[in-house]
């Protein structure tokens, strides 16, 4: 049976102890330790669901360990215990970083409460590996039903993204299209992986196709597939993805660049749920949950005329919308956090922390490529580290430049005697220029390039050239 871990310190050996019982009772995973040592490495080495503290907040040290603990926690959420119901305390000890506070005395209820607040849900069957990659998405046991959703590999506690978690939850099992709705690198593939893995489809395949990168004239092809010499080249017949996702789910990523004739034919897997190969004669009856995505405003799209209007009803039965990374800036440390241990451990290496400093430099940045380009943005880091904790010199310039902390680049560039490299100096201001103009626009590429007065390709091209997005 896979648990939730959790660590529980304290002042009181016999509280920690009865703080153990109720949480194993519970179906928690806990281990208990009142040795800062032994404290300090299993925080190092391992992942916690939660740490509980009992703190004896009316003696003079009671709150240095719950300090002490949001130092180390990583992303962990603390929940505090207290013998005092003072409020002053309650406030005190959220200040200081914890995530809950409980005064003595409590029942398993509280603590139980807490602990699912904290975003950890108690499995009473065997479903989810706590250890798993988030990319992978596999289940322990495939023949076990999973009766909750847990947002597991979901990283990010905001109110949006619990929102998130909520429709996922009430979706999964059913049968309706849904669609995801979000900017580049916001996590609508994971979404879609969600709904798919906790839904009863999930024994079968999720098969994703971009909409976007596969010309038109092959995506037909792609979608429902081909029988032998149905066009040039159609050397032997082949099965299409929506054949290949049979009793599973198809998720179809940038709908919004589907052409219309392929519209239609859509539109008739939706309603009549059959479809043929190209150039077959038998219909095959599709069962098939369809999931889309889009980073367009595909209302827009359908007033230009642009978008079927049918298609776009049948498509938007639950319209699923992922913030910005910058709307929700309370999941950047938490997410850094996540990155910072992911690629540690990927790359076997120990970098301690992210600064405050840095971490203050990762909240004033817009992230145009939101979690996506966090991510990338860790991970580089972390490569190009040592050890030691991530400062403010660790991160890329241009991050640190929009984040407004440094001095505007160039502002006093001159031809020294020893001469200018003016094509290093332009790329700078060039750099900075576009920086600005994407923190200005809030990430939104039209709005910056219309505010640089070059068109939206101009500027993709530019931000890949510098490598300004990993989109
Ligand atoms: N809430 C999250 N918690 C943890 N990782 C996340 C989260 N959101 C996104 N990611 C990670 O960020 C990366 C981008 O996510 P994903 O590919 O799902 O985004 P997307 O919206 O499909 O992007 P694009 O529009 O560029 O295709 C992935 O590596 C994903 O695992
Ligand atoms: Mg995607």
């Amino acid at each position: 049976m896979t648990k939730n871990k959790i660590l529980i310190t304290g002042n009181s050996k016999t509280e920690c102890r009865k703080i153990e019982e109720l949480t194993t009772h519970i179906g928690y995973d806990a281990e208990v330790f009142f040795d800062k040592e032994q404290l300090l490495e299993s925080l190092t080495n391992n992942t916690y669901h939660a740490i509980i503290a009992d703190l004896n907040v009316t003696g003079p040290t009671g709150l240095l360990l719950l300090e002490a603990l949001t130092a180390l926690r990583q992303e962990c959420p603390i929940i505090a215990i207290g013998n005092t119901s003072s409020i002053n305390v309650a406030v005190t000890a959220i200040k200081l970083g914890a995530f809950d506070y409980i005064a003595k005395p409590y029942t398993m209820d509280d603590i139980k409460q807490a602990l699912e607040k904290a975003g950890t849900p108690i499995h009473t069957t065997s479903q989810y590996h706590p250890a798993m990659n988030y990319k992978d998405w596999r289940f322990i046991d495939e023949n076990n039903p999973i009766d909750a959703f847990d947002p597991g590999e979901f990283i990010g506690q905001s109110d949006a993204m619990r929102k998130v978690y909520e429709t996922i939850k009430k979706v999964s099992n059913s049968d309706s299209t849904v669609i995801i709705y979000g900017e580049s690198g916001t996590g609508k593939e994971l979404v879609a992986k969600a709904i798919h893995y906790n839904s009863d489809r999930r024994h079968n395949k999720i098969v994703a196709v971009n909409c976007g990168a596969i010309p038109e004239d092959l995506l037909e092809s792609e979608l429902f597939g081909h029988e032998k010499g149905a066009f040039t080249g159609a050397i032997r017949s082949r099965i299409g993805r929506f054949e290949l996702a049979q009793g599973g789910t198809i998720f179809l990523d940038e709908i919004g660049d589907m052409s219309p004739s392929l519209q239609v034919k859509l539109l008739r897997v939706i309603q009549e749920k059959v479809f043929e190969r190209i150039g077959g004669i038998n219909t095959i009856k599709s069962d098939v949950r369809i999931i889309s995505a889009t980073n367009q405003d595909l209302e827009k799209k359908v007033a230009e005329k642009k978008f079927r209007e049918d298609l776009f009803y049948r498509i938007n039965v639950i319209p699923i919308h992922l913030p910005p990374l910058r709307t929700r800036k309370v999941d950047i440390p938490v997410l850094a956090n996540h990155f910072l241990r992911q690629f540690n451990s990927l790359n076997r290496k120990n970098i301690t922390k992210i600064t405050d400093e840095a971490m203050k430099i990762l909240l004033g940045y817009p992230w145009p490529g939101n979690v996506r380009e966090l991510q990338n943005v860790i991970e580089r880091t972390v490569v190009m580290k040592e050890s030691g904790a991530i400062t403010v010199a660790d991160l890329p310039e241009r991050i640190v430049a929009s984040a407004g902390s440094k001095k505007p680049v160039l502002q006093d560039a001159e031809v020294s005697e020893d001469g200018i490299d003016l094509n290093k100096t332009l790329e700078e201001l060039e750099k900075k220029l576009l920086s600005d103009a994407l923190r200005r626009s809030r990430g939104v590429k039209s709005e910056a390039a219309r505010l640089l007065k070059i068109n939206r390709t101009t500027l993709v091209e530019k931000l890949k050239r510098f490598n300004m997005t990993e989109i």
